[in-house]
C-alpha cells in the first residue's frame, strides 16, 4: 500500500463513493467553522481514503455557502496528502459534450464573497501563493495514467470557469466566458483549489460535463435538468472505475 492518504472530494452525483469500504467516520471541527459533513475514512484498492461529500451528504448545501475553508481544513487534519476534487461542470467547448470527462490544467475565478483565503487575519505577515499552475502536474498526470489504465476516455487538459451560482448562466455569460478561454464552468472550483495550495497540499479535478452550458448544443433554448442525473450516474461510475486504478 502507498503510505499515504488520498482525500476525494465529491460533487453533485458522487454524495457517496460505492467502492470505497469504509472504516470510519470523523467528525472534525476546525478553526473555520464545519466541513460539509462527516469524514468517511476507509481503502479502496491498497489505498487510505477519506471522503466528503462537498455538498452535504444529503445535498443541502449550495456552492457559495460551502465552507471550503472547513473541508480543506478538515482534510489536512486527517493527514491526507492529496485531493482529487469531483465536479460537475457545463460544457462550453464543443467537443466537451455531456458525459464527457476532463482532467482541466487552468482556472478562472469569476466567484465572489467566498471565504478564499486561510491568511486573512491582519495580525499575521500576508502571504501569497504562487498559482500559475492551479493544478497539481503530477496528480493530474497520475489521473490521466490511471484512466488510460482503466480504459476509460478523459480529455487531458481545460480552463475551467468557476462562476458563483447557484443559478446557472446566461447565454451572454458563456460566451464572455468562451472569449476568456474557457472550456468549461462549474461553482465549486474555487477557492477550494486556493485553499489547497495554500496549505501545500496537491490538488486536481476530474470535471464530469453534466450538461451544454446555456445557449450551447442541446442547451441552446435553455438547460434541461431531466438528463443530468442519468449522465452524471454512468459518468460516475466511470469516476469509480479511475479513482479505483488510482489507488491500486
Ligand atoms: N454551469 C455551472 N455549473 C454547472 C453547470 C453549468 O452549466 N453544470 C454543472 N455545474
Amino acid at each position: 500500500m502507498s503510505g499515504t492518504m488520498l482525500a476525494i472530494i465529491g460533487g453533485s452525483g458522487l454524495t457517496r463513493l460505492t467502492n470505497l469500504e469504509v472504516t470510519g467516520r470523523r467528525v472534525v471541527r476546525t478553526p473555520y467553522g464545519d466541513p460539509s459533513g462527516s469524514l468517511l475514512i476507509g481503502r479502496i484498492a491498497n489505498r487510505e481514503v477519506v471522503f466528503l461529500a462537498r455538498h452535504g451528504y444529503g445535498h443541502t448545501i449550495p456552492p457559495h455557502q460551502v465552507n471550503y475553508r472547513a473541508n480543506i481544513w478538515a482534510l489536512r487534519e486527517l493527514r491526507a496528502s492529496q485531493v482529487v476534487s469531483v465536479a460537475s461542470v457545463g460544457g462550453i467547448r464543443a467537443d466537451l459534450g455531456p458525459g464527457t470527462l476532463a482532467v482541466p490544467h487552468q482556472l478562472i475565478d469569476y466567484t465572489w464573497g467566498r471565504m478564499s483565503t486561510f491568511h486573512d487575519t491582519i495580525d499575521v505577515p500576508v502571504v501569497h501563493i504562487d498559482f500559475t499552475e492551479p493544478y497539481d502536474p503530477l496528480l493530474r498526470a497520475a489521473i490521466l495514467a490511471a484512466a488510460a489504465q482503466a480504459g476509460e476516455p478523459i480529455v487531458d487538459g481545460a480552463v475551467y470557469a468557476a462562476t458563483q451560482g447557484p443559478r446557472l448562466e446566461t447565454a451572454a455569460e458563456i460566451d464572455r466566458l468562451e472569449r476568456d478561454g474557457a472550456d468549461v464552468v462549474g461553482m465549486t472550483g474555487m477557492p477550494e483549489a486556493a485553499l489547497a495550495r495554500e496549505l501545500g497540499m496537491p490538488y486536481a479535478a476530474i470535471a464530469v460535463v453534466a450538461n451544454a452550458a446555456a445557449g450551447r448544443g442541446e442547451s441552446r433554448s435553455g438547460v434541461q435538468f431531466a438528463p443530468i442525473e442519468q449522465v452524471l450516474q454512468q459518468a460516475v461510475g466511470r469516476v469509480k472505475r479511475i479513482v479505483e486504478r488510482f489507488c491500486a
